[in-house]
């Protein structure tokens, strides 16, 4: 019997419990045993869930427990998240989470620990919501330099740039993504680039194995783009996108941005819309790849991350590249002003 333990019962932290539910025939072949989810750590109570009597306030219900073997962080924010986090690995227990801003934030020492203890931290659903993203990156392109992700990585600023292109109004459309468990807790981190942002710092950390500071990044959101922007870049058949970018340059320095672009019709990306996200990464030998699906919501980025809990059970094929990062703070570049061949256009207001 594999127990595990769900640190924050939200969006994503029920909706783990219910993938696991649905699929539990199909968890189980793949673990080669039986799943449990132990305890439940969370402020509330939720007297009316089928977890009712699994739920704790108390952390030491978990890390005192020696029968829980995985605990799924998704908690968020870089408080009591990241304390936690720090004390299960030291103590010898896999921990998987959606939390970008805890990875992006502190990813290089808890990597670090993870690999002194001989267990892992795991972040598929950090990045992505439910693509497979990390994992395929890790294993199926382990063998390629990675030298380029150009992304849209925010599902909530897709969703409502999409509605704006059809004409509706920027304040419903954030509502209907904030109902449907899109938004962040505090929709800023969305609308000014703050998660996009984490997000592209991730993805080059995984890619070249070094973690630029997301502070550093040069990063702008939505806020602020009109109506008007949508109409004009229409005219040039082209559709405005928060696009995440990163680049290793030949002499090892990193270009990163977060922008709002009119990007081009010939582009991939033009035509992601809604809550999807889309990642194109350039290979030296695969050349580009094309990564879809849904970018964030409950049972999507629940899924990454039982898939991740899967791993740390059962283990994988082939994970370890850049198991660990180097700090790249000294790398950082600020990409070059004008036209990007092959994206479009920065949108300048
Ligand atoms: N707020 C995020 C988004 C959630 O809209 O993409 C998934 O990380």
């Amino acid at each position: 019997m594999l127990n595990i333990a769900i640190m924050g019962f939200g969006t994503v932290g029920s909706g783990i419990a219910e993938v696991i539910s649905n699929n539990y025939a199909l968890v189980k072949s793949r673990l080669g045993d039986d799943i449990n989810i132990k305890r439940i750590l969370d402020l509330r109570d939720f007297p009316d869930s089928p977890y009712a009597n699994r739920v704790t306030h108390n952390f030491d219900d978990i890390i005192s427990d020696e029968s829980i073997a995985v605990v799924a962080e998704t908690m968020g924010g870089v408080g009591a998240a990241y304390k936690y986090t720090k004390a299960l690995l030291e103590a010898g227990k896999h921990v998987v989470t959606s939390n970008k801003e805890l990875v992006a934030t502190h990813g290089i020492e808890l990597l670090r620990i993870a690999e002194s203890r001989g267990v892992k931290y795991l972040f598929e659903g950090s990045v992505g919501g439910g693509i497979p993203l990390i994992r395929p990156m890790n294993e199926s392109l382990a063998h390629d330099d990675i030298i380029e992700i150009t992304g849209i990585l925010n599902g909530t600023t897709n969703f409502i740039l999409t509605e704006m292109a059809a004409g509706y109004d920027f304040d419903a459309a954030l509502r209907e993504a904030q109902r449907l468990g899109y938004a962040e807790a505090d929709p800023s981190a969305d609308i000014d680039g703050y998660d996009a942002c984490r997000k592209i710092c991730i993805l080059a950390a995984v890619a070249f194995g070094v973690l630029i500071p997301p502070a550093k990044v040069s990063c702008r959101g939505i806020r602020g783009l009109t109506l008007d922007h949508l109409a004009a870049a229409a005219e040039k058949n082209r559709a405005v996108k928060l696009i995440a970018r990163a680049r290793r340059l030949p002499d090892g320095k990193i270009e990163a941005e977060v922008a709002p672009y009119e990007v081009v019709m010939t582009n991939p990306l033009y035509s992601v819309e809604g809550v999807f996200n889309g990642v194109l990464l350039h290979g030296s030998m695969t050349g580009d790849v094309m990564f879809y699906g849904r970018g964030a919501g409950s049972l999507p980025t629940a899924s990454a991350v039982v898939a991740d809990i899967i791993e740390c059970a059962a283990g994988s094929g082939c994970g370890k590249k850049h198991l660990t990062w180097e700090d790249g703070s000294g790398l950082y570049l600020l990409p070059e002003e004008g036209t990007v061949p092959g994206l479009g256009e920065r949108i300048k207001f």
